[in-house]
């Protein structure tokens, strides 16, 4: 019997791997298929890179020049790549409005055209930008700030036009992602922190601490693209946008560095006071997401994703003494990369003549 075979686009990032040991873990009955040029394939934070967390089967490529025969026989399509923040958007602006909204959008298209029945993508919370106090749910207004939420925002907008009852798009707005990954990354505030703590004994915060941020582990991001992947058309309709998270895990960030300081009670915590206020701030009602997706909806604790980071930190065979310069942060990989010729200015890959 032919398995039921679905495409992981960005499955070598931060989390593609473990979204694929998850899917694979549940659905033995699966061929996961990955697609990605491999910017941050070297990034891993120790070489017991196991199978699992491997696709069946690895295609390297880049979104802007994508195969349309590689949808043959897929079912699911999973869109992860992108400039995955604002700090590379920032710098690669150009470059994330066509990986992270055009190309999503160019593949959606063929993906319909070639029966794939399920689209999911991966957007983000942050196109809320600046929030104020009140949770945001689905209907409420956007407000994209940065590159990287503008580019989300177009490409939900476009994609639910695409959608239709045999072709349904899944537009997941997933709160800050956290947790333990073989390609771990540490430009995210939990990781930062947690790693700030094992490593310096002292978080050093680079905001005043009041920025609100909701939080979600990576594996609750897998179990909640595994729902998307599967969900009929009654719960959603064709085109969803959702956003997921749980609504315990709104924090603020002197919250999130306090909870870190419970696990490592020695440390010291430290606040920019003279910080320029951060305009990114959100808090983001997740209601919507829990009354369809049900079981699917995050139950563990920020204490266990806090002990997840720090063996995975723990297992680290790299010098981590100035991780914030470390490639484990994602833009200063893709400048290394510019630096030494590999990548060219819009991010393609030299090949040799
Ligand atoms: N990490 C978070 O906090 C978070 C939160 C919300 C949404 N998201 C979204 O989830 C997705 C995955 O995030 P991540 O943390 O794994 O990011 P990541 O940067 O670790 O991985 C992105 C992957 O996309 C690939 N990619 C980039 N440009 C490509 C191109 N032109 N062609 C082919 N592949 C390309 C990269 O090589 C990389 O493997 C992204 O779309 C991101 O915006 C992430």
């Amino acid at each position: 019997m032919l398995k039921e075979k679905v495409l992981i686009i960005g499955n070598l990032g931060y989390i593609g791997p473990v979204l694929t040991d998850f899917l694979r873990l549940h659905r033995s009955d699966m061929q996961i298929v990955g697609y990605d040029t491999g910017f941050f394939e070297g990034c891993l934070v120790n070489h017991l890179f196991e199978n699992r967390f491997k696709a069946d089967v690895q295609i390297y490529g880049d979104v802007r020049s994508f195969d349309p025969s590689l949808l043959d026989g897929v079912s699911s399509v999973v869109y992860l790549a992108a400039i995955s923040n604002d700090p590379m958007g920032n710098v690669f602006e150009a470059q994330t409005l066509a990986i992270n909204k055009d190309c999503a959008v160019d593949i959606a298209r063929l993906s319909k055209e070639a029966g794939v029945e399920s689209f999911v993508f991966a957007s983000s919370c942050s196109t809320y930008g600046f929030g104020g106090d009140d949770a945001k749910s689905e209907g409420d207004s956007v407000n994209p700030l940065t590159a990287y939420a503008k580019s989300k925002v177009g490409a939900e907008l476009e994609l639910s036009r695409i959608a239709t009852e045999k072709f349904r798009v899944s537009c997941l707005r997933f709160a800050t992602a956290c947790g333990a990954s073989p390609r771990l990354r540490l430009d995210l505030v939990l990781n930062d922190f947690v790693a700030c703590a094992l490593l310096n004994s002292r978080i050093t915060i680079l905001s005043d601490g009041s920025p609100l941020r909701p939080l979600i582990d990576v594996k609750d991001m897998s179990q909640a693209i595994f729902w998307a992947m599967g969900r009929s058309v009654e719960s959603g309709g064709p085109d969803l946008v959702v956003n997921v998270g749980c609504n315990e895990w709104n924090f603020s960030v002197l919250e999130i560095a306090h909870c870190v300081k419970q696990s490592f009670p020695n440390i010291e915590i430290e606040i920019n006071e003279n910080a320029e206020p951060d305009k990114r701030s959100y808090k983001v009602d997740f209601s919507l997401y829990k009354a369809l997706a049900g079981d699917s909806y995050p139950r563990g604790t920020l204490a266990d994703s806090i002990c997840d980071l720090s063996s995975c930190i723990d297992s680290s065979e790299l010098d981590l003494s100035d991780f914030r310069k470390s490639h484990l942060m994602r833009l200063n990989t893709l400048r290394q990369l510019q630096e030494q010729k590999s990548l060219d200015s819009d991010l393609y890959w030299n090949r040799p003549a």
